[in-house]
């Protein structure tokens, strides 16, 4: 595996793989990376002949300057993974490159509607930093096909409409949740979590797969099911941020649906959790 830290370098190794006709597929990451992170490598295997994967803590996403610094680094032991699952390129950028006219002075993508619901309304700027750093690192990277996690259920939506407004000539795929064996979707910020305070952020998983079955039993009293969700979140010692029933394009859901998507954002302790499940055909 390759491990470059200069997008001269990047696009040296990108340009001579195309020259050669070979397909590029693309996994951005922030690191601290886990079996989720490494299910997207695995099913990039699949849909192309080289893979980048790349590692930045981007500032630009972070609302809070203490969850920047406190973001967990672990650069040498990701390296190891990814050369365990045969990546081929790291792409290691530091601020500088990324942002040389300052967090301030960066251009930023915009993704409307979708921004501004859910995550975003409790982290402001939040994903204009996402969609501007992602859209910056496939114009770097210029894959065929990216690959993005299903449990960053809006993250994905939003990068979705990004490529489509813009259009942007690469394929997007979403892979689904991995998930530790008690249900509990697998994130960088759960290793903030006691042994103790894992086993009760299961709870999140039980409440969605319960409120999944009652949508596929006809329940449509969408917030009778919220409540009850919530109801079960709170007995657990969780502190509900949102909790919501939508359509898998992420408007409220309507009475006569029949796809939801029901997404749920937790604090235990030090550690804000979100998971989603989507139901229906
Ligand atoms: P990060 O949280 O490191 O996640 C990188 C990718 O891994 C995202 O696409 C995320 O959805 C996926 N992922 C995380 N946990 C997963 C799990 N349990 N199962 C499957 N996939 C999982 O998301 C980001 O970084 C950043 O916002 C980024 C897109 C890199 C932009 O900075």
């Amino acid at each position: 595996m390759k491990r470059v830290e200069s997008i001269t370098a990047l696009r040296d190794a990108v340009s001579g793989w195309r020259r050669a006709g070979e397909r590029i597929a693309f996994a951005p990451t922030m690191g601290n990376l886990h079996a989720g992170h490494l299910s997207l490598v695995e099913r990039a295997r699949a849909l192309a002949d080289r893979i980048v994967v790349s590692i930045f803590v981007n500032p630009l996403q972070f609302d809070c300057a203490d969850d920047l610094a406190r973001y967990p680094r672990t650069l040498e032991r990701d390296e190891a993974k990814l050369r365990a699952a045969a990546a081929d390129l790291l792409f290691l950028p530091n601020e500088q490159q990324m942002y040389p006219f300052g967090r301030e002075g960066q251009t930023r993508v915009r993704v409307p509607e979708l921004t501004d619901i859910l995550c975003g309304a409790s982290r402001p700027g939040h994903f204009d930093g996402v969609a501007t750093v992602v859209c910056k690192l496939f114009n770097l990277v210029q894959p065929d096909v990216a690959l993005f996690g299903e449990k960053d259920y809006q993250q994905l939506a939003i990068i979705r409409r990004m490529v489509t407004d813009l259009n942007l000539p690469v394929e997007i795929v979403g892979v689904p949740t991995v998930r530790e064996a008690n249900g509990l979707a697998m994130s960088s910020r759960n290793g903030y979590l006691s042994d103790k305070e894992r086993a009760r952020a299961a709870v999140i998983h039980g409440a969605l797969r319960q409120c999944g079955e009652a949508l596929h039993a006809g329940d449509r009293d969408y917030s009778v099911l919220v409540g009850r969700i919530t109801r079960r979140i709170v007995d657990a010692g969780l502190k509900p941020d949102y909790i919501e029933i939508r359509h898998p394009d992420l408007r409220p859901a309507r009475p006569d649906d029949d796809r939801w998507v029901i997404l749920i954002a937790a604090w235990l302790g030090k550690a804000r959790l979100i998971d989603n499940m989507q139901v229906g055909d």
